[in-house]
């Protein structure tokens, strides 16, 4: 049998819009009845990114891929494989992967979308994973790329102080050293639990279940509360189920815990129960909120490029969402 190859991590790359919405905007702009004191002690966020206009998932996709392929050292010519993770894509086709391969300038390579939501780079990094280490492609580039902001209804004072725009990118290549880069995925999900987040489409078939306010087909839909409890439960399982694999890979440890970008009190609340160190937790939902699958790999980048994990780190990538999915990876730098 041929030699399974390890999965370097080689670059990471990360593109957030200009525009700074703190939470003042709500209450004075849009008139909803809430406020900067209830968003921040509820979910731990100050301020998002709102894309602007003419920006999308592919052009935040591309400026972060674009980021990425420069800090692995490589060019858009060298990347065999585009996976990319979006519930809101540009269209429902072509893929945004093919959008952003266009404005790359990459060759004729294999290029689609992956809809995880919030999962959806965890999902993504481990498809471009088993290329990888099945030798079928050297370099991969995976995104996660999102425009949440334009299916949010900015009428819900529940779910639309929640959420920002914003891409993340990593560079993942074949190497014949197999202790480091992607160890261990583990992805889940259960459709059973499937109206606790929905994004209908323009071919849902019927308006979804919900009281009349929500049953615009358009806008996203959450139950927080049941999807908080999820959250905490499948977050705690994860951090134990990893640390289980990290002791079995024979690692010293996890170095970096960089969770979905949810809600400060779901990760409280999982580190608490989990026992994981806080110090060892990434941070930054208190300056983009949640944006879905671009959450994990925006803060990847940021915690590589402020020193928070450097290079023979082991960070445990965590993340849940809609479908209902939750996944994790360990990740050696
Ligand atoms: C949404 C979320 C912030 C709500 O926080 P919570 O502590 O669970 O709050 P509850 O839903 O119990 O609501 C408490 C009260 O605050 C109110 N409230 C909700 N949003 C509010 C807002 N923006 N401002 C002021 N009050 C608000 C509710 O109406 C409720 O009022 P009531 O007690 O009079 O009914 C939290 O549940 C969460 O983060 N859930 C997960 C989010 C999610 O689904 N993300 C997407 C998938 S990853």
């Amino acid at each position: 049998m041929t030699q399974l190859l390890g999965v370097a991590l080689r670059g990471t790359g990360s593109c957030l819009p200009a525009r700074v919405v703190p939470n003042e905007e709500f209450t004075d702009v849009l008139n909803l009845d809430t406020s900067d004191e209830w968003i921040r002690t509820r979910t731990g966020i100050r301020e998002r990114r709102f894309a602007g206009l003419g920006e999308t998932s592919a052009s935040l996709g591309a400026n972060a891929a674009r980021n990425a392929i420069e800090s692995a050292g490589l060019n858009p010519e060298d990347i065999d494989l585009i996976v990319c993770a979006t519930v809101t894509p540009d269209l429902m086709c072509p893929a945004t992967a093919n959008l952003i391969q266009t404005a790359l300038g990459c060759r004729p390579i294999p290029a689609f979308d992956i809809a995880a939501a919030c999962s959806g780079f965890l999902y993504a990094l481990s498809v471009g994973s088993q290329f990888i280490r099945t030798g079928a492609v050297r370099h991969a580039l995976v995104i996660g790329a999102e425009v949440l902001t334009r299916i949010i209804d900015f009428t819900d004072r529940n779910s639309c102080i929640l959420f920002g725009d914003g891409a993340g990118a990593v560079v993942l290549s074949g190497t014949q050293v197999v202790n480091t880069g992607v160890r261990k995925v583990r992805l889940y999900s259960d459709g059973a639990r499937q109206e606790l987040i929905q994004v209908p489409s323009r071919v849902t078939p019927v308006p979804p279940p919900g009281p009349p306010q929500v049953q615009r087909l358009e806008h996203m839909r959450i139950s927080g509360r049941e999807v908080f409890r999820f959250a905490v439960t499948r977050m705690v399982e994860l951090i134990e189920q990893a640390e289980i694999d990290a002791r079995e890979l024979g690692l010293n440890g996890i170095e970096v815990l960089i969770p979905h970008q949810v809600n400060q009190r779901i990760i409280d609340a999982a580190i608490e129960t989990s026992g994981f160190p806080a110090d060892k937790v990434m941070v930054n939902l208190d300056r983009y909120g949640n944006t879905s699958a671009a959450s994990v790999p925006i803060a990847l980048d940021e915690a590589l490029r402020t020193g928070r994990c450097k290079a023979g780190d082991t960070v445990l990538l965590v993340a849940f969402g809609g479908g209902l999915t939750w996944s994790s990876a360990l990740v050696t730098l």
